[in-house]
């Protein structure tokens, strides 16, 4: 299972690849505005940083919604570093940009997915990825991880090769839970991924192996 960082904050990645456990990043527009970076300039340069701190993929936003300005801005993020993936809304034309880059050669990352036909659509566009938001659907009731077990069925009756990336992960649970049905790649805040660390009995353990040493020393 691939773990992504889902932030823009660019000490949060670098505590993550710091660990060895970092195959990649997403981001989105709410995310880099929370860093405070605003501007395409600032934005575009932004990616580029985060592009150095990592090995693996870097998903990078459109913010267009048709299917012209979709293509004009992927393949500007595209040329920025060869890391870069272009990620795409879950909409006609997303579908249409989707299966244009992904003739090309150009990696994609269907975004803002909340149902399994849409997953779908995104498999038979091409797409590199495809990102169920599985906190949002928790959010109003509606179980998110039901949603990655459906796509997996799906995926696996037709061979299709789309990744299936758990985004919208909120805690450890999700990850462990996305790891038992079997996404291939999990994306989420910091604490989701260093909360896997935790347990008491390590703590314990750890201590008393400490204290015993220090007997015999
Ligand atoms: C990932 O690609 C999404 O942008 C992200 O996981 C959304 O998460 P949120 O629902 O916590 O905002």
């Amino acid at each position: 299972m691939k773990f992504f960082i889902d932030t823009a904050n660019l000490e949060q990645i670098k505590d993550a690849q710091d660990m060895g456990i970092l195959d990649g990043v997403t981001t989105n527009p709410s995310l880099m505005a929370k860093e405070g970076i605003t501007g395409t300039d600032n934005i575009m340069k932004h990616y580029v940083s985060i592009c150095n701190l990592v090995d693996g993929d870097v998903s990078a936003e459109v913010i267009s919604t048709d299917f012209d300005g979709m293509v004009r801005e992927g393949e500007a993020l595209a040329e920025l570093h060869e890391q870069i993936v272009v990620k795409l809304p879950m909409i006609k034309d997303g579908v249409k940009a989707c299966k244009y880059f992904s003739d090309k050669g150009i990696k994609t990352n269907m975004t803002l997915v909340f149902s399994a036909g849409q997953a779908l659509l995104a498999a038979k566009a091409g797409a590199t990825y495809v990102s169920p938001f599985i906190g949002r659907l928790d959010d109003i009731s509606t179980d998110g991880l039901n949603l990655i077990a459906e796509i997996r069925m799906i995926y696996d009756n037709y061979g299709f090769e789309t990744e299936i990336l758990a985004a919208s992960v909120r805690h450890t649970m999700h990850v462990i839970d996305c790891a038992k049905l079997g996404a291939d790649v999990m994306t989420g805040p910091l604490s989701s991924i260093t909360g896997l660390l935790n347990h008491p009995l390590t703590d314990i353990g750890l201590a008393k192996f400490l204290e015993d040493y220090k007997k015999g020393n």
